[in-house]
Parts: structure tokens; C-alpha cells; sequence
């Protein structure tokens, strides 16, 4: 067989368990939306029995051998040609993938798609004891799964690496260190700050059906594409690129408040454009038809969030749109009422609803705890003693029920621990990128003023989206930016949003 034969074969099988795996993608939303409580046992059934076929399928002998033949091929001499970086990825991933026993596969599945349904119960009635056994099953399994891989230093790095390729525990520590000074010294400054905005503006009557047509006239305006995808409602908001035309963003609304539904709305969209704009028609099924990592996914999310749409520009354009609809609530209210509104720094229990100022210290203390479960040095029943110490630590406040404090988050509960670090690199990365299309294009406020979105998807899509794969994160960024991650920028912007707003 020729090395083309034997790359053709490959990328054919890849494009087969893409479209499997692509299914469980679906079931998973609807589980998500619309699938009955009472189905939750089947559903895990049906999930476990496609995660079992995904993993036989891809770790099949066969598969090894093609990628073998490839790589001994001048196929590779260029490192970032689509070819050799789908074969560099899927030598990366056949290697993680044939360490895990397709049983333990299968059970994690299982297992966690059953915990994610007692989760849901143990947060509706903020009851830790209905969750606490899954939990424990969970992080016997994980710490299962990163001894399969092996790792160096602690178990922790086996996971890590799924969700941010090459990131180490280390690395991220590091980061924090020198982020977590410069925020607590950023907090200060606003707790003593003269000026303080009026977030009542946002916590008025918000009617939900027209919320959901703003947040909609926003993501259309993103360039979010509703022939090729679809915003629905559901507990913990997510978005999941399925497939070629077909990309789900979700939110949930809150009455009583705009900004949850309105910023997770830019969030998901921010998610939903990446997974659009990457080449799937050309490369659906291969590493070059895939994101990169959860923190260059995270980065796209949180720039329309917060450099956007928490931008005073943003809303010199969308705030008339918005007195229009919501006529009580936002009459007379000025542009820099509202800015400083949407930007207030508060502590608060719920990390999707953070402000930017605090909400990377939400990822240290859930960072923390998960190094803790995984080293087996915190019990998985001392998790809302601990959580809730560590809160008021470094918040300043008490936590007044575990819905409110360790129930808050889907992770644990679906098996995404060494998940949360991603959120941080993704608001660095966010920062970094956002830097660096604003000297591409200077007049980007002025576009945004008059509420034109798209010349930043096009740089977004131009720039990170159309690469798939073809580099990892820390290439990605230098390449871009022609620097490596950096967490100044980030500091930079918010100790400018926030001197302006507080008057420090
Ligand atoms: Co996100």
C-alpha cells in the first residue's frame, strides 16, 4: 500500500467514527433539552454503547498501522501541512486512546451519564448526600483513567493533557501565580474605588420571551448562522459543534436579571462560531476538522462575551435596541449607567455569572480541590466543607448552600475533571488575540459602534478558526500574535475597563 493509499484509508475510518461519535454528540444535547427524566438509564445505554464502538473502532490494531506507514512518508516533511498535522494529532490520540481499556471507556459512560442525572436532582434540592456517591464513583474512575495513561508528576497532568494537549499542571500553576497577584491586588482597588456603578439597572424585570429575541438579534449579528444552527434552552449552558451545518448553542434565562442569559448567549455564540468557521467541509472527521483545545475554544468564547459585549462601543450600538424592548426596565438609562452595570465586580457564588475580575478565581479554588480528589488528599464527601472554607477565603463571603457552592457545575458530575484550568488559559488567550486584531483593524470600535460584528469573526476565522488542528495552542498563539501566552494583556484590558468605570 502507498503512503497516499494508506493516509486515504486513514483519514476514510476517521471520517466513520467521527460520524459516530458525532451521534453521541447529539443524544447528548438532547439529554441536555428535550430527553425525558425518565429515560436517563437507556440514554446511558445508548451513550455507552457508542463510546464503546468510537474507542474499539479507533484503537483498532489497523488504525496504528496506517498512521505507522504514514509518518515513515514524506507526507510529514512539511509540519504543517494538513496532512502531516491530522497524522501528528492522530498518533497523539491513538497513543492516549489504546492506554484506556475499552471497558473503563464504556464505564465512564455509563457511569458518569447516570451521576449527571443525580446531579441535576442534587442541585434542584441543593442536596450534596444524592450526589456524594457519584461523585466518588467519578473520581475513582478518573483516577482509573489517569493511571491507564500514566503520567508524570501528578495524576492530574494525565487529564489535563485531554483538554489542553501538552498543558501541564506546572504550567498552570505558574500562570495563576501570577495571575492571582495581580487580581487581588486589581480587587482591592475596586473594593476601595470612589465610584460605584448602579447594577440595579440590570436586576429589574427582564421578560424571558424577550430576552431570547435580543440574544438572538445578537448572535445574528455575530454571525452566528441560524440556517446552520440552533439556540435552545437548558440548565447548564453549553454549545456543541455536531457536525458540517449543524452547530448548538444553549442558555438559560433569568427573569430577574439580563446578564446571564444575554452573556451566555455571546458565550456560547462565541463557542458556536468557532466550531462554524472551522473547515469541517473539507476536513470533517480529521484532527485539521477539529478545534484545537478547550482554552483556544474558551478564548473565542470569552472575547464576544467580554471584549465585546461588555464593551462600552458594543453598546453605544445595541443599548437603543435594547430600550426598545425592554421599555420599563432600561428607560432613560445612559450608556455609562449601563456599561459600569454589566461590568460590576462583585463577589458572587455562581461562576458562569462572574464578573471578569473574579471569575479566574472560581477556576484556582475548583482547581485546587480537583488536584486534591485525584492525589485522594480531600475526600469527595469533605467537597462542600472545603469548597466552602476555600470560598470564603478568597471571597470574603459564606456560602449558603452547596447549589450555590460545590453543586453549581456539571463537570465533575460528566467526568470532565482537569477540565476548569482551560477557562483561565482561554480568557489569557482571549486577551492576547483581542490585542492583536485591534492593530490588525484600529478602527474596531468604530465598527462596533455601529453595531458591525463581522470583520472581527472574519479575523477570528482567518486567523485561529480555518487551522483546525494544524498547530497547538502555544504555536497557535505565537503565531498569531508573534508571542507566546502572556497573562499581562488581560491585566491590562480589565485594569483599563475598570479604572474608567471605578475611577481609580
Ligand atoms: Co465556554
Amino acid at each position: 500500500m502507498s503512503a497516499q493509499a494508506s493516509y486515504d484509508e486513514l483519514v476514510k475510518r476517521c471520517k466513520e467514527i467521527t460520524l459516530l461519535s458525532s451521534t453521541s454528540s447529539i443524544l447528548y444535547w438532547d439529554q441536555h433539552t428535550f430527553m425525558p427524566a425518565g429515560a436517563a438509564a437507556f440514554r446511558a445505554d445508548q451513550m455507552s454503547l457508542l463510546s464503546k464502538l468510537v474507542h474499539t473502532q479507533f484503537t483498532d490494531p489497523k488504525v496504528g498501522e496506517l498512521i505507522s506507514d504514514c509518518e515513515q512518508s514524506d507526507l510529514v516533511n512539511d509540519a504543517v501541512s494538513p496532512e502531516a498535522a491530522n497524522i501528528r494529532e492522530l498518533r497523539w490520540q491513538y497513543d492516549k486512546q489504546t492506554k484506556l481499556p475499552a471497558d473503563l471507556v464504556e464505564e465512564i459512560t455509563k457511569i458518569t451519564t447516570l451521576a449527571n442525572q443525580h446531579w441535576v436532582d442534587a442541585r434542584a434540592k441543593s442536596d450534596f448526600k444524592i450526589f456524594l456517591p457519584w461523585l466518588e464513583k467519578v473520581i475513582a474512575l478518573e483516577k482509573k483513567k489517569a493511571d491507564a495513561y500514566g503520567y508524570e508528576g501528578e495524576p492530574y497532568n494525565a487529564l489535563l493533557d485531554d483538554y489542553e494537549p501538552g498543558a501541564t499542571v506546572d504550567d498552570v500553576v505558574e500562570v495563576f501565580k501570577n495571575l492571582r497577584n495581580e487580581l487581588v491586588e486589581l480587587l482591592q482597588k475596586i473594593k476601595n474605588a470612589p465610584k460605584k456603578p448602579d447594577v440595579s439597572i440590570v436586576e429589574r424585570e427582564y421578560d424571558v420571551k424577550l430576552q431570547k429575541i435580543f440574544g438572538e438579534s445578537v448572535a445574528a449579528a455575530m454571525g452566528f448562522d441560524f440556517n446552520t444552527g440552533r439556540l435552545d434552552t437548558t440548565t447548564h449552558p453549553f454549545c456543541t459543534g455536531i457536525g458540517i451545518g449543524d452547530t448548538r448553542i444553549l442558555t438559560r434565562y433569568n427573569p430577574n436579571r439580563l446578564n446571564d442569559a444575554l452573556f451566555g448567549t455571546m458565550h456560547e455564540a462565541g463557542h458556536g462560531l468557532y466550531e462554524s468557521g472551522i473547515d469541517k467541509a473539507t476536513h470533517f472527521g480529521t484532527p485539521m476538522g477539529e478545534s484545537v483545545s478547550l482554552g483556544i475554544h474558551e478564548s473565542q468564547s470569552r472575547m464576544w462575551e467580554n471584549q465585546v459585549g461588555r464593551s462600552k462601543p458594543f453598546w453605544k450600538y445595541f443599548l437603543p435596541q435594547a430600550q426598545r424592548l425592554f421599555r420599563k426596565s432600561l428607560a432613560g438609562v445612559s450608556l455609562d449607567d449601563f456599561y459600569g452595570a454589566i461590568n460590576n465586580v462583585t463577589p458572587s457564588y455562581i461562576r458562569v455569572e462572574a464578573d471578569e475580575a473574579t471569575y479566574n478565581l472560581h477556576i484556582l479554588l475548583r482547581f485546587e480541590l480537583e488536584r486534591a480528589l485525584l492525589t485522594g488528599d480531600l475526600k469527595p464527601a469533605d467537597v462542600p466543607g472545603e469548597w466552602n472554607s476555600r470560598f470564603k477565603k478568597y471571597f470574603g463571603i459564606e456560602v449558603d448552600k452547596d447549589a450555590n457552592g460545590c453543586l453549581q457545575d456539571v463537570h465533575w458530575s460528566a467526568g470532565l475533571v482537569g477540565y476548569f484550568p482551560t477557562y483561565t488559559l482561554g480568557n489569557l488567550y482571549s486577551a492576547c488575540f483581542f490585542d492583536k486584531a485591534r492593530q490588525d483593524m484600529p478602527d474596531l470600535d468604530q465598527q462596533f459602534e455601529r453595531g458591525e460584528l463581522l470583520n472581527l469573526r472574519e479575523w477570528l476565522r482567518n486567523n485561529i478558526h480555518v487551522h483546525g488542528q494544524r498547530y497547538r495552542a502555544g504555536d497557535l498563539c505565537k503565531k498569531v500574535t508573534g508571542k507566546p501566552l502572556d497573562y499581562k494583556p488581560l491585566i491590562d484590558y480589565m485594569t483599563a475597563k475598570y479604572s474608567e468605570i471605578y475611577g481609580f
